[in-house]
Order: C-alpha cells, then structure tokens, then sequence
C-alpha cells in the first residue's frame, strides 16, 4: 500500500519497539519520517534500516518533555521538507506500582514523558499541520487508560491523560483539517516487556504469563500497532476524529 506519498511526518521514540515499526510503516507507504528520539544511535540504526530499503528520513535527538527540542525538530522537518502532515507522539516510559508503591520521582518520570510530551508535540506540529492544509496527529495512549491494570496506577493516569487531551484536540483543531486520534495498544512485544520481566525471579515465566493473560494468547506485535498507525495518518481515516483505537488482542473485551 502507498496510502502516504508525498506526506512528510514525525515519530517520536522512533529508535525502539512500536515507534520504530510506526516510522518503518509510514515509510514503506511512501512518508518522508522524522525520527526522534532521546537515543539518537538508535534512531540512526532505524533510519539506516529504511533507507537501505529507500525510504528518506532525517534524525533528530529530541527529548521530548523539552519544549525547545520539540520545537527544533518540528522546524528541523519544516525547513527540511517544507512542511508536515502527521505527527506520531509515541515516546512513553513506564513505572510499576500502586499509589501508595510509587515514589514522587517515578511519578514525575511517568507523567512528564507522557502527558508533557504528547502535549508538546501537539503545540508545535498541529500549527504546522493546519499550515500544510491538514493533517494527521496520533497519541499513544494504552489499554491501561480503560480498564483497571494491577501495579501501574501512575502509568495508567499518563495515559488516561493522553487519551484525554486527544479528545480535546480532535475537537479544537477538526476544523482547520488537522485530525487527532490515540491508539490504546495491549502489551506489545517490545524491548519494554524485557524490562519488566527481568523484575521477576523468572523472567521466561512472566513472560509466558503475561502472553496467556492475553485473550488471543500472544503479545500485540509492533507491527500491528504500526498498521493502525499508518491508517490513522492516511486519509482513509478521515471520518476517524477523537478516537481510540484498540489494538489489544481482546483485553478490553473481557
Ligand atoms: N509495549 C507495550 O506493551 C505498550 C502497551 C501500551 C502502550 N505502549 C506505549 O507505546 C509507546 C512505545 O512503547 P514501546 O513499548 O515501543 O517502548 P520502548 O521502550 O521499546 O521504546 C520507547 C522509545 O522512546 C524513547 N524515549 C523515552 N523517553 C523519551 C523522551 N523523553 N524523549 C524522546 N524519546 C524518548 C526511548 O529512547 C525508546 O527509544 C509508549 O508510549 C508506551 O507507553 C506500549
């Protein structure tokens, strides 16, 4: 499919899991993709990935609860490519625990990545969008934001924010053309799942568990979040405004 030629777009927390498989995605359908990511080698080793497939991208270092990089990297793809039609605020960060389990510092990690990020994202690229004549911006949000997930009280709000501040966008921009939506993945096999099972005595066995825990039986891949991903950013979706799209593998239904 190239649903995306011509559209030139951003993806942060592109040198990992879901991001990378996003800014992979929007390339093969033909975007020029911005990657962004507080780990810039990573980032570099994705855009060397696509560009031996030729697809074109630039490379930007942004952390993205700084609104000065988030501002550079958006005028880095305006003076690049002259403008931007999508925008993926995928970069997020993760803490376990309840309320009462949960230092103030992991709070401040968790809400700052999610909610300040998303936020900044959205101030500097919807301006943008609606500049280029429209477009597409695409939260990521989480499971966690509509059902009650045990030991991630903190990560969970985040994400509850995210969702909430994208139906508040879709609102204030769906006139000037720009279309705000959210995806709320279910656990997706990432470098992410790594780092909570190595938490755990035995790691394989929390894995094991935490695949049968999901109704299909099997982690989400980031494949599968970039496909939803990239029809968000096509207009094919373009009655799509304000959503949440779950890709959980039945989770919520339950
Ligand atoms: N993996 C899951 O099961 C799952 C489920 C639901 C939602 N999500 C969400 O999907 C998104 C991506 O998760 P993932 O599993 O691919 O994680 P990941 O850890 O594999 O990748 C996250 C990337 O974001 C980057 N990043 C972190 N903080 C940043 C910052 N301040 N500025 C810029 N980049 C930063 C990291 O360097 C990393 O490359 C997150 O928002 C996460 O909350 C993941």
């Amino acid at each position: 499919m190239e649903r995306l030629v011509g559209k030139r777009a951003i993806v942060t927390g592109a040198g990992s899991g879901i991001g990378r498989a996003i800014a992979i995605r929007l390339s093969q359908e033909g975007a020029r993709v911005a990657l962004a990511d507080l780990d810039e080698e990573a980032a570099g080793g994705v855009a060397s990935e696509i560009a031996q497939a030729g697809g074109e991208t630039l490379v930007k270092k942004t952390d993205v609860t700084r609104a000065g990089e988030m501002e550079a990297l958006v005028g880095a793809v305006l003076d690049e490519w002259g403008g931007l039609d999508v925008m993926v605020n995928n970069a997020g960060v993760g803490v376990a625990g309840t309320a009462p389990t949960t230092g103030e510092e992991g709070y401040d990690f968790v809400m700052d990545v999610a909610v300040r990020g998303t936020f900044l994202g959205m101030k500097y690229a919807i301006p943008a969008i609606r500049d280029a004549g429209g477009g597409s911006v695409v939260n990521m949000s989480s499971v966690a934001a509509l059902v009650g997930i045990p030991d991630r009280a903190v990560y969970s709000a985040a994400k509850g924010a995210v969702l909430a501040i994208t139906r508040a966008a879709a609102i204030d921009h769906v006139e000037e053309g720009v279309r705000v939506n959210c995806i709320a993945p279910g656990t997706v096999d990432t470098p992410w799942i790594g780092r909570i099972t190595s938490g755990y005595d035995d790691p394989e066995e929390a894995r094991a568990n935490m695949q049968a825990r999901q109704p299909h039986g099997r982690f989400v891949s980031p494949e599968e979040i970039a496909a939803m991903a990239a029809y968000l950013a096509s207009d094919e979706s373009a009655s799509v405004i304000g959503a949440c799209m779950v890709v959980d593998g039945g989770v919520t239904a339950r």
